[in-house]
């Protein structure tokens, strides 16, 4: 079931943390707990490109209601494995939010750095509601606040640094279909 043909013997791709099937299986259940919780709405759905994309279009096609999408794109400057503490918005979303149920989609939320400034920048935008959904959570950043922050979670990971479905280093991986444990210490 698992795809280790795309970048098969690649040595910094340690091992897989979360297979694709285990994934989608979880998409389907957000989707189905989006769907019941904003039942007879019409959410907006927006992605925070470009590690949020592929999570972002997967899920809106699991939720069972008529949903709109957009997308935003950030960056925490560079291509490192680094938060650098400086969040730029590099796109901004097409239509206004006034008014709308809006759910933020994360792809991973570390620091939580990007994700408040997001929410920040979207709260002073006045939509009707404002929840976030993030893939994946690390498992021991401050985990009571990222509780209050992030109230629709894919997957509680370890403290390793991610490749796949999304997620990127220096922008290669994106298209693996699971996420992988990416080994920051080989040089690829
Ligand atoms: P934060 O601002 O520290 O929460 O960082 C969040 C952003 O950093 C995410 O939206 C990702 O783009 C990126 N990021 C954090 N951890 C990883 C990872 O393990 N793999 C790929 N990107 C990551
Ligand atoms: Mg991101």
């Amino acid at each position: 079931m698992t795809d280790q043909s795309a970048l098969h013997g690649d040595p910094a791709l340690s091992k897989i943390l979360v297979r694709h099937d285990e994934i989608s299986g979880r998409v389907q259940e957000l989707g189905q707990e989006i769907a019941n919780d904003y039942a007879g709405r019409a959410p907006l759905l927006i992605g925070v490109l470009k590690g949020g994309a592929i999570f972002t279009t997967d899920l809106a096609r699991a939720i069972d209601l008529p949903v709109e999408l957009d997308f935003m794109a950030v960056s925490s400057y560079g291509s490192s494995t680094r938060t650098s503490g400086v969040v730029r918005i590099l796109k901004d979303l097409d239509e206004g939010i006034e008014g709308r149920d809006v759910i933020l989609v994360e792809d991973i939320v570390d620091s939580g750095l990007t994700l408040r400034y997001l929410r920040k920048t979207l709260l002073a935008r006045t939509p009707g509601t404002l929840e976030i959904c993030s893939l994946l959570v690390r498992e021991e950043q401050q985990q009571g606040e990222l509780d209050d922050l992030v109230k629709y979670v894919g997957f509680k990971i370890p403290p390793v640094w991610v490749v796949g479905y999304g997620l990127d280093v220096g922008q290669r991986y994106r298209n693996l279909p699971d996420i992988w444990e990416y080994d920051t210490t080989v040089q690829s």
